[in-house]
């Protein structure tokens, strides 16, 4: 795994290709139909990017605040807010992975395929549950174990995907209760050549 640091900057302005516009709406339909959403819920979404797997959430709570630490992607997020003139959405440049802590406090932590750039997955985990009010809920979204080969190159991923039982326990370490995983969708990526490749996303919920 390569420790260094990716760019996501450089690939904001490309970011919402059909494939990822496709797999997030999957992603954030699943997360509404897991969690208890309601009107007067505060929401933030861990690693944001351009908000593929957010926006389709604001209408049904009362805020989503948008937490990523590459201001390319927060930039073409803050975009889409603004020409959706939407006043429950923000967006937060902030790198939880470097001593910067979430201030506020939230009714539900949701994240898409950010946690594998992570390397310590339990002290995230804590600092969500943190951030979070009494049974707040927490959906975290990323890959199945795979064999290194999702990414066309492995640099800022820690993890290759992750054990679905393990995660779960550091769940439980973490401070989360009625912790469950469920598959939220699969991915297809071709691989050099030319193979379908299927990569496998759970989703693991539970609450503080
Ligand atoms: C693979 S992208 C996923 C983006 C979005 N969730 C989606 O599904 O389209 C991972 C995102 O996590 C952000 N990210 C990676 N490490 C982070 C960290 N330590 N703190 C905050 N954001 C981070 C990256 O900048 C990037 O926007």
């Amino acid at each position: 795994m390569d420790q260094a640091k990716r760019d996501f900057d450089k690939e904001a302005a490309t970011w919402d290709a059909p494939a990822r516009v496709k797999i997030a709406g999957e992603i954030s339909k699943v997360i509404a139909e897991h969690l208890q959403l309601r009107p007067d819920m505060d929401l933030l979404d861990f690693g944001c990017g351009t908000g593929l797997v957010s926006l389709p959430l604001t209408s049904a709570v009362h805020s989503v605040t948008g937490l990523d630490s590459s201001k390319g992607m927060l930039e073409v997020f803050a975009n889409k807010i603004q020409s959706g003139q939407r006043s429950n959405l923000k967006t937060l440049h902030l790198d939880l992975t470097k001593g910067e802590a979430v201030s506020g406090s939230y009714h539900a932590i949701i994240s898409s395929m950010t946690l594998h750039h992570v390397q310590d997955t339990l002290a995230l985990l804590k600092q969500f549950n943190r951030a979070l009010h009494p049974g707040g809920q927490i959906a975290i979204a990323d890959l199945d174990e795979e064999d290194g080969r999702f990414h066309d190159s492995n640099e800022g991923v820690f993890h290759f995907g992750f054990n679905r039982e393990k995660l779960s326990a550091l769940f439980v370490e973490a401070g989360f209760t009625g912790v469950s995983s469920l598959t939220a969708t699969q991915m297809h990526k071709p691989d050099a050549q030319g193979r379908d490749r299927v990569f496998s996303i759970f989703l693991i919920t539970g609450r503080r």
